[in-house]
């Protein structure tokens, strides 16, 4: 396993992606209310386009700012890591996107715990990093580290954003 700090550091942007939208989200849906001819909507109220482009820009941004004052062993050069941090945010939230489109498929409500909630972001937007990031990033302790951490952050999180007051669900 590559060093924890490490490992943790480049989480941020994934993280900030996937936890932003639920503060800074809001407004039109990303599905403009569309319904499919299973009778659910595309993807719901759940998904904003809000959402989508403030979780993306928060991810890049914290990853951007990282990336001046520690450049992570997975990455050549700062720009990369940068460049990286966009990719990650986005597909963080094109990740948690495509999990609603399959909660709807399979009849499950927006707000309504699903298995996919929890970690399809994290394997979306690592998809997203492999183009510029060395091949030691997905060493299995590493892949195993992010599922791990990821799948009990989520529900804890989403549990501290519910007695926060910032969302309606403790999930
Ligand atoms: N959110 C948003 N835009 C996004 C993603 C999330 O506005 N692209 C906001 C919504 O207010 C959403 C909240 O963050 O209700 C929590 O996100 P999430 O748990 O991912 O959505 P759910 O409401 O649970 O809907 P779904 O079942 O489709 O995941
Ligand atoms: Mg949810």
């Amino acid at each position: 396993m590559a060093q924890l700090l490490d490992l943790l550091v480049f989480l941020i942007p994934i993280y900030i992606a996937n936890s932003s939208p639920v503060v800074l989200g809001g407004g039109a849906p990303l599905d403009f209310g569309r319904v499919l001819h299973d009778g659910e909507r595309v993807l719901g109220d759940g998904k904003t386009v809000r959402g989508f482009i403030a979780g993306t820009l928060a991810g890049t941004f914290a990853g951007g700012l990282v990336s001046l004052f520690y450049l992570l062993p997975f990455f050549p050069n700062p720009l990369t890591q940068f460049t990286a941090a966009f990719f990650m945010s986005f597909g963080t939230m094109a990740g948690d996107s495509f999990g609603s489109f399959i909660k709807r498929r399979m009849h499950v409500a927006p707000g309504r715990p699903f298995v996919l909630d929890t970690i399809l972001f994290l394997i979306v937007a690592l998809a997203f990093a492999a183009p510029f990031a060395s091949a030691s990033l997905f060493d299995l302790p590493n892949l195993l580290f992010f599922a791990i951490l990821t799948l009990i952050l989520h529900p804890l999180t989403n549990f501290l954003a519910n007695r926060a007051g910032l969302k309606n669900v403790p999930w």
